[in-house]
């Protein structure tokens, strides 16, 4: 951040992880292990985090959003960082009816369940 955008506002030098939310456990107990979740949104941003967490907690999981190279993007960054993570990555435009449930059927069909 430049001088002038810092003067402007607050910045915070040093962010805090309250204990109720700390997923530090969760990662080094691999707490998701035999969890199987369903990203929607995962290509970048929150959805993109959210998958990363899920994989140093041991879950598998499904990224979707509308754009297939985008999301296998977000797979190789995940696999590069935690190497035994269980990917799938389904290109799904979520207001189709029809695409989102042959996502679930194929993440049931890869993984078993949901869940
Ligand atoms: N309540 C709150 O306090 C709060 C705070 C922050 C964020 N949010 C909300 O949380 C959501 C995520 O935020 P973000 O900052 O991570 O957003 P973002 O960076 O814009 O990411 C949006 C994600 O959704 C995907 N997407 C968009 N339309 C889609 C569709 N029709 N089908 C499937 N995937 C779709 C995008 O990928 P593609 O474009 O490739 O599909 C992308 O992966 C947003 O809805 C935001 O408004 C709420």
């Amino acid at each position: 951040m430049d001088q002038i955008a810092r003067e402007s506002i607050l910045v915070a030098e040093r962010h805090d992880i309250y204990p109720e939310i700390d997923p530090a456990e969760h990662f080094s107990q691999k707490t998701y292990q035999g969890k199987v979740a369903f990203i929607t949104g995962a290509s970048r941003g929150i959805g993109e985090e959210i998958a990363l967490m899920y994989a140093k907690a041991g879950a598998s999981f499904v990224l979707t959003a509308r754009k297939q190279d985008t999301l296998d993007a977000v797979k190789q960054r995940i696999l590069g960082l935690v190497p035994t993570a269980e990917v799938l990555a389904l290109q799904t435009d979520v207001v189709v009816f029809e695409q989102v449930e042959a996502a679930v059927k194929a993440a049931i069909a890869r993984f078993g369940r949901l869940l």
